[in-house]
């Protein structure tokens, strides 16, 4: 890794000492929604609680792999390229797209990813990347605008295209060997550029050609350099992932050795050797990442580690005593489970507004864990669950290519005074590694493969206000709402899918009485990343089942409705 504490702190100022900061540097209790939730709410509220630092950081990438850089010049999918990489098992790095040679040397790389990007090579502030990249030391494949400056940059002649190309095309392959081994002459592929190469660089030949150009492929075998004007990384390219790998495995010939399993095991060893004797604390949220971190700092420790889990009364039916059995009983950890449930309530009584509740509930956690971690004497490291997402976004912000991206300030931004150094054990990894990775570990398919839970729990799904007797209705009610979705085998084809309960009530009948009782509301969605979501088009069947249970079931409701709005412009959550 290139940065230095130093140059990330400097990079990223450290944001005010305001209690509840979320980790994307906005206020945790002002309402902001997070993107990859349960975790990283915590983890914001714990950087609050320890007075953290500027975490000494272990910047080295880990020992072994063979690694690809791909430079990133703005993509929108350049993360998408380092996944796909990854999936190859090879290790890849996302960098700056201006990574001097000297940095990109030192990762000692068998292939080099110039990803797309938004600009134009003629554009005033066009990225550019180290010339060093073209003398043929290392392969090279240029995508989209990475193949444009490419050639641009040799001499060749881009210009602004007649008709702007985006959307699926048919590439015809003219040179069968190398990059489309393996492959039909023709493909269906995924093309986004304005501008397009009018004249190759000299010693370039095409490899692939399209309806509006003879050049949708470029390479010049004396200098290891490789071009495609479209995209592989993405799902609309079918044979974008054996292109990939022809370049990566085949041409660069990097080895496929990144497992879950190789991972774990450098990783143990490495934080096993970091560790020495000190002592290590972690803060178990419910979420997988916490569960995946603490799991590799105990194989590595054992009971050097201490998990701290805050039970703030607003999980769901049976959490607490699955982490529980998962990481005391089977597992053998040592672990605090702070049962802060009146806290929460008495807190809690009387508030309806979401924003405070959020508010609330950050600042209750930060007390109860500065109590707890204060009662455990000497601490030398804290352990976070910080991804590989986090890391890149925060090294690439804004003074990057990167058109938007969020500062977090979980990474680089920690006030100055922690009294220890942070482990991050999955600051090389993406979610869904996170979770093979949990996997491959042992940890239950119930903690590995869950959806995203957020960090102010069921507070956020009772509109209105909190009370004991609001969360067991809205417990059982969820419960059996993942139930029926767990036994239709929906549940992981879903993002969330959980109950809320409104502050509506409604007449209804039930035997010979009327009653006057609580609206449930189902909400299950579809989506990538949070960002954006579709309402699920669950099966008639499955809604029955779900609704006829909850009235059956749950005291206190009498009808259920299934929200069909989509976010934008509903958010996921109702508060
Ligand atoms: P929305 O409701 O904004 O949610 O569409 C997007 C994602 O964020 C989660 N979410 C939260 N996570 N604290 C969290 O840790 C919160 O206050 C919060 N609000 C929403 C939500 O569950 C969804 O996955």
């Amino acid at each position: 890794m290139s940065d230095t504490p130093e140059q990330q702190t400097d990079a990223s100022p450290a944001p005010s000492r305001d209690r509840g900061r979320t980790v994307h540097g906005e206020p945790a209790n002002a309402g902001h929604r997070v993107l990859a939730p349960d975790d990283a709410e915590v983890e914001a509220y714990l950087e609050q609680a320890l007075h953290a630092p500027p975490p000494a950081r272990v910047e080295e990438a880990p020992e072994g792999p063979d690694t690809v850089v791909i430079l990133d010049f703005g993509s929108q999918f350049a993360q998408l390229i380092a996944r796909r990489v990854r999936e190859l098992n090879v290790y890849s790095e996302l960098l700056p797209h201006d990574t001097p040679w000297a940095e990109i040397e030192r990762r000692n790389p068998k292939a080099i990813i110039l990803s797309g990007g938004p600009s134009s090579v003629y554009d005033a502030n066009a990225p550019r990347a180290d010339a060093a990249l073209w003398a043929g030391r290392i392969p090279v494949l240029g995508i989209c605008y990475g193949l444009q400056l490419m050639a641009h940059e040799l001499g060749g002649e881009v210009v602004p295209s007649a008709k702007r190309e985006y959307g699926p095309a048919s590439v015809h392959v003219t040179e069968a060997d190398g990059l489309f081994a393996g492959l039909d002459r023709d493909q269906p592929v995924w093309m986004s550029h304005g501008d397009a190469i009018l004249r190759p660089p000299e010693g370039f030949r095409p490899t692939a050609q399209t309806d509006s150009t003879p050049y949708a492929g470029l390479f010049d075998a004396s200098r290891n350099l490789y071009g495609i004007q479209f995209h592989p990384e993405v799902a609309h390219t079918p044979r974008g992932r054996d292109i990939l790998r022809n370049f990566v495995v085949e041409i660069a010939g990097a080895r496929p050795t990144w497992t879950p399993a190789s991972f774990a095991e450098t990783t143990v060893a490495d934080v096993r050797a970091r560790v020495g004797d000190g002592h290590v604390i972690c803060a178990l949220s419910g979420g997988v990442d916490s569960a995946v971190a603490a799991t590799l700092v105990h194989r590595a420790i054992g009971d050097q580690l201490t998990c701290i889990y805050v039970d703030h009364g607003l999980m769901r039916k049976r959490e607490s005593e699955l982490l529980r059995a998962t990481f005391e009983e089977n597992l053998g950890m040592r672990l605090l489970m702070v049962d802060a449930r009146d806290r929460f309530l008495r807190r809690l009584a009387g508030v309806e507004d979401p924003e405070e509740k959020r508010r609330i509930i950050g600042d209750e956690f930060i007390r109860v864990f500065e109590e707890e971690a204060g009662k455990l004497g000497q601490i030398d490291f804290l352990v976070q669950g910080t991804l590989y997402p986090d890391v890149i976004e925060s090294k690439t912000a804004e003074t990057k290519a990167a058109a938007k991206i969020k500062t977090h300030h979980n990474v680089g931004g920690l006030p100055p005074d922690l009294r220890f150094s942070l482990i991050e054990p999955l600051r090389y990894l993406f979610k869904d590694e996170v979770r093979q990775v949990g996997a491959e570990l042992g940890l239950p398919e119930a903690m590995v493969l869950r959806q995203p839970f957020p960090g102010p729990g069921l507070a956020i799904r009772i509109i209105g206000e909190v009370t004991a007797e609001r969360l067991d209705t809205l417990r059982e009610a969820d419960w059996i709402v993942i139930d029926e979705i767990k036994g239709a085998g929906l549940y992981r084809s879903l993002w969330q899918s959980f109950a809320i309960l409104t502050p509506v009530r409604s007449v209804g009948v039930m035997g010979d009485g009327r009653t006057y009782a609580n609206v449930v509301a189902i909400r299950a969605v579809t989506s990538d990343d949070g960002m954006t979501a579709d309402w699920a088009r669950l099966p008639y069947e499955v809604l029955a089942k779900i609704s006829s249970r909850i009235v059956n079931e749950v005291p206190g409701v009498n009808r259920v409705v299934y929200d069909i709005s989509s976010k934008p412009p509903a958010t996921i959550e109702w508060e």
